[in-house]
Parts: structure tokens; C-alpha cells; sequence
């Protein structure tokens, strides 16, 4: 029965699927809660919220959820958190935003005393205390005494691998349950040993060899938006799979209205990878805005790029104007349509059951 793996075992629920994270705000209680409801996992992406929120969201979590639920955080890379411009770097790449500002009635920036979103030493210590029933990471494990603090604590750990070698790493850190991420994806790359740039190996190809290479449960994700590629996923040897973007257009996310509609338009099958929003390599639906900045000759790194444009990325959801924010999509938005979460999670158990069924019939 393709339902019992290993990992909806482990977490006592009923279908090895995941609704993905969504950082930078994108997640919701709701569609988080909905996915958990349904006998799935549902997930919050909480990189960008400081200690306290993230304590505010588990206890609404628990609140709309009896279910096993996962917080999400983003791991910061050596260095990064202490990243900074010159005065002169600075006002260049002010200069650069200067007409998107006047554009939405921005102010000018004052350089700030970090660029990072969050200290995640905090979010980590809330997370710990919180006791979400799952916590799970991108960018590498966190540190160690935290992982061993978790599995005292009863939190199941999960991170994201894009190759073998960060899959070996990851269970070598002790992580539980990891997610073999492939480039297919919608979001951020959450590659962590090697650049993100030389880590692009496809769902189809990634699974079946990370699936040989650790002994730990794996979580499939990247181009899953129905049962087929669920089916798929399991077949390759995974036990679960992950789901992203087809949650990301469900009416309970955080995604604005014009991102959704987006989503389900043709032109959502023309994805790429771009540093040009973040300073990170992220998938999205390529826009006009996508390409002008991806003409600037040097992208300052993550998180510098992304604390310029994410005013101007928030300004425009609220203006209803996708053209100009990041409309992050994985490379199956072909498949993906507007409704309820409850509905799309009954139609990936449908479509999974029919494909494996089909599957297994003789020929
Ligand atoms: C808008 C967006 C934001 C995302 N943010 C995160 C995040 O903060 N943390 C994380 O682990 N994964 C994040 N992801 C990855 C998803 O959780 C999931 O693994 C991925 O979307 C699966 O691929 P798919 O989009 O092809 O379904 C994000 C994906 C999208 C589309």
C-alpha cells in the first residue's frame, strides 16, 4: 500500500505528503494546518519571523491542528550573516532601485546594521522551545548540540539536499528525514555545500541516488503537483514527497491574489534560475523584471540583494502588480490550479491511488 513508508510511520500520519515551506511570508497557519488536517504534513516557513512570532505561530499551529505540523528555518551559510557593503557599494545599489521606489512611493534606504532577515541563533532557541512536532531546514544542518537538543526534545528533524554528498552530510549530522531537492523546484536552491550554480541535478535523476546512499527516510521534491509524480517519487525509492508550488496557488496561502493567478497562466511554464531577486539562485516564472535585473552586471550576495528588493517585492503584491514581484514557481506550474488546499490534496490522493494502481495492474 503506497500510503505506510517509513515516514508517514515515523510521524503517525496518513499520506507521505508534504505541503512544502514558503519562506519571505508566503506560508499561511491555514494552508499549513488544512494539509496537516487532511492526514498529510503540512508546513510553515518561518525564516523571516523573529523568536516571538515563531512561538505565536507554533501555538496557532497547535490551535488549528491536532496533527504533526513542521517549522521551517534557513540555515545561515558561513559568513553570510556578517555580509556589508562600503558607503559607496551601498549608494550604487540604492542608485539601481532608486525610479522602482519612486514607482510605489518608497523612501531611499539608511544602510542597516545587518542585512540578515533574522539572528537565527534566536529563531533556533524558539523553535527548540516551541517543540513544533517537526522542525526542518534548508542551507545545511544547524549545529549540532541543537540537533541532539531536538531529538531529546521529541522534535523530528528534516533538511533539504541537492546532491548526494549534502544528503551523506545531513544524516551524518543526525538529521531524520531528509528532502532530496531537485532543480525542478519553485524557490530558493538550498544548496550548501557546493554553489547552488553546480548543484542542478533533476528530481528524476537526484531521488533513486540519494535514496541509495542513506539509510534515513527521503522526502522527494521538485515537479510533484499530482499524483503521478507522486507515484513516481515513491517508485524511485522515496518515502514521501513534497509539494510546493501547486500549494502555493491554494486559496489558504500567503501568495498574493496576482501571484496565484499567475501561476496558473501558459506563461508559468517559462521558469529559470536568477540570483537577480536575492543575490541567491531561485526558480521563478520569468517576467520583464526578471530580465532587467538580470542584465546588472554584479548581483550583491544574499542577503543584500534581498533586503533592497524585498520593499519593492511587498509593494508590489500590494499593488497588484505581479509583473514586478518575484513570482516563484517550480518547473511543473503546468499542472497547478487555483482552489482549496483540502482540494488539491484530494485530488494528489486520487491521482496518486489511479496511478498506482495503474502501476500495478498486469499488462
Ligand atoms: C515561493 C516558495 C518559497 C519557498 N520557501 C521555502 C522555504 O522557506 N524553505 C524551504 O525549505 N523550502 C522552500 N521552498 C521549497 C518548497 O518547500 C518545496 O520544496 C518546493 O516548492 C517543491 O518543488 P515544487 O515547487 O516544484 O513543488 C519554497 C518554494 C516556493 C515555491
Amino acid at each position: 500500500m503506497w500510503r505506510r513508508t517509513r515516514f508517514t510511520q515515523r510521524l503517525g500520519i496518513d499520506y507521505p505528503i508534504v505541503q512544502g515551506p514558503f519562506g519571505s511570508g508566503l506560508s499561511s497557519t491555514r494552508l499549513a494546518a488544512a494539509v496537516s488536517n487532511a492526514g498529510g504534513l503540512g508546513s510553515y516557513g518561518a525564516h523571516i519571523l523573529g523568536p516571538e512570532e515563531i512561538r505565536a505561530t507554533v501555538a496557532e499551529l497547535r490551535t488549528r491542528t491536532g496533527r504533526p505540523f513542521n517549522l521551517n528555518l534557513w540555515v545561515p551559510l558561513p559568513g553570510e550573516a556578517a555580509l556589508t557593503l562600503t558607503e559607496s557599494e551601498f549608494a550604487a545599489e540604492s542608485a539601481r532601485f532608486a525610479s522602482a521606489r519612486a514607482e510605489f512611493g518608497l523612501p531611499a534606504p539608511t544602510a542597516p546594521a545587518t542585512y540578515a532577515a533574522a539572528d537565527f541563533s534566536r529563531q533556533l532557541e524558539a523553535v527548540i522551545e516551541a517543540r513544533p512536532p517537526v522542525a526542518s531546514f534548508v542551507f545545511g544542518p544547524p549545529p549540532q548540540a541543537a540537533v541532539e537538543e531536538m531529538k531529546r526534545r521529541g522534535i523530528v528533524t528534516m533538511a533539504a539536499a541537492t546532491t548526494v554528498d549534502e544528503a551523506v552530510a545531513l544524516e551524518r549530522a543526525g538529521i531524520e528525514l531528509v528532502v532530496a531537492s531537485g532543480s525542478d523546484a519553485g524557490g530558493h536552491r538550498p544548496s550548501f555545500l557546493r554553489a547552488a550554480g553546480e548543484s542542478l541535478v533533476g528530481t528524476f535523476s537526484l531521488i533513486p541516488q540519494i535514496v541509495d546512499a542513506v539509510s534515513v527516510p527521503v522526502i522527494a521534491a521538485g515537479g510533484i503537483a499530482d499524483g503521478r509524480g507522486v507515484a513516481a517519487a515513491l517508485m524511485l525509492g522515496a518515502d514521501g514527497a513534497q509539494v510546493g508550488t501547486a500549494f502555493l496557488a491554494c486559496d489558504e496561502s500567503n501568495a498574493s491574489e496576482g501571484h496565484k493567478a499567475e501561476l496558473v497562466k501558459p506563461s508559468a511554464r517559462w521558469t529559470s534560475l536568477t540570483r537577480a531577486y536575492t543575490g541567491r539562485l531561485a526558480r521563478g516564472i520569468r517576467t520583464p523584471m526578471m530580465m532587467e535585473l538580470e542584465r546588472d552586471a554584479e548581483v550583491p550576495p544574499y542577503p543584500i540583494r534581498a533586503w533592497f528588493t524585498s520593499p519593492l517585492r511587498k509593494a508590489a503584491a500590494k499593488a497588484a502588480r505581479p509583473e514586478r514581484q518575484a513570482l516563484w514557481s517550480g518547473q511543473a506550474a503546468g499542472l497547478v490550479r487555483r482552489r482549496t488546499a483540502a482540494q488539491c490534496f484530494a485530488a494528489l490522493i486520487e491521482t496518486t491511488e489511479r496511478a498506482w494502481r495503474r502501476s500495478a495492474a498486469p499488462s
